[in-house]
């Protein structure tokens, strides 16, 4: 049973420049405890995707399709009971904790004001649930830190601050958009097994935004690659990394480091993304595409089960087939 399924979902924005279409056909399904990972490069839709079912777009934005919780419509809901669900049900942390962490208020006071708003308890338990949330997200000294204000946190200190936030009324979903760019590799690697463990113990449903596909590995079980705002690839973990079926799941993956390599192969993919105001009209990623046939400019690839992989789902007009050769190159393993 999924606690949270999309169908279908759109995001458009109304610019001086013309509509924007920013996320174009997304579906997936969350079930309990389970994660799923959103890749791509910068631009590719990822954010304004999570925005939306957060009922968070910018004012020129709309979103279309369906965001069901519970097999409620999240788009089509009123703003009290959105709010309800928001950050109590469904939490968010975003790449600078500064965006949701008060400057003028200490952590202890941010906390226990959440909590005496959505749970109704007294201060007092407040300020002890805060204080081991904090444990959790493993603050050293919480008792005395929990008094301290953001900026007296180090940077991974305060995006495990956020975390702890995040997690303060035991969400069933927790949205993560790219929780550790910010951070270095070790404190990164740190969040991430921060967030297994507390996915474990609360069964929490995780969707987890990167850039780079190294991030979601050994997290995910599943992932969906988005490119110009659409749906590239999206399967089980395992297909995505060991068979990668669509040319830019394989530009992703080839642009990563591998322990087999010594790293002196690393490409990441030549060009830029594509200028949302102007679409191609056929593939977004054909202009940057080895492997594009004539047709992949003009004709938009629909997104279909995979011939080759029923576990997956791609928009690509070359058969998944004819690029095992190039997938095997660039599998993890
Ligand atoms: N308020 C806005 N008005 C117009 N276009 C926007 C707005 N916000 C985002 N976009 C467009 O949506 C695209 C996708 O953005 P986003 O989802 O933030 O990408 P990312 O994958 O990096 O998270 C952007 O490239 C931009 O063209
Ligand atoms: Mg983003």
């Amino acid at each position: 049973m999924s606690i949270l399924k999309v169908n279908n979902l759109g995001v458009r924005f109304q610019t001086n420049d013309g509509m924007v279409n920013a996320v174009n056909g997304v579906s997936f399904e969350l079930g309990k405890g389970q994660t799923l990972g959103i890749v791509g490069e910068s631009g590719s839709g990822k954010s304004q995707t999570v925005l939306s079912i957060m009922g968070l777009l910018a004012r020129n934005g709309s979103a279309s399709g369906e965001v069901l919780f519970h097999g409620k419509d999240l788009l089509t809901m009123g703003a009290s009971e959105l709010n309800a669900i928001r950050g109590d049900r469904v939490s968010m942390i975003f790449q600078d904790p500064m965006t949701s962490l008060n400057p003028y208020l200490t952590v202890e006071r941010q906390m226990t004001e959440v909590l005496e708003l959505h749970k109704g308890i007294s201060r007092r338990e407040a300020k002890k649930r805060a204080i081991e949330l904090l444990d959790a997200v493993r603050i050293p000294e919480a008792a005395r830190r929990v008094g301290m204000y953001p900026h007296e946190f180090s940077g991974g200190m305060r995006q495990r601050v956020m975390i702890a936030m995040a997690l303060l009324c035991e969400p069933e979903v927790l949205i993560a958009d790219e929780p550790t760019t910010a951070l270095d590799v070790t404190v990164q690697a740190q969040i991430l097994t921060l967030l297994k463990d507390l996915q474990r113990d609360f069964g929490t449903s995780i969707i987890m935004i990167t850039h780079d596909l190294g991030v979601v590995a050994g997290l995910c079980e599943k992932v969906m690659v988005m490119y110009g705002g659409r749906v590239m690839e999206y399967g089980d973990a395992d297909s995505i990394f060991y068979h990668p079926s669509h040319p830019y799941t394989i530009g992703l993956l080839g642009a990563l480091p591998r322990l087999d390599h010594d790293g002196s192969e690393l490409v990441s993919i030549p060009g830029n993304p594509p200028n949302m105001a102007h679409m191609p009209k056929g593939c977004p990623f054909s202009e940057r595409c080895t492997h594009s046939l004539e047709r992949c400019a003009q004709e938009l690839p629909p997104l279909q089960a995979s011939s080759h992989n029923p576990q997956v789902i791609r928009a690509c007009h070359k058969p998944a087939a004819e690029l095992a050769q190039a997938a095997q190159e660039v599998a993890h393993v």
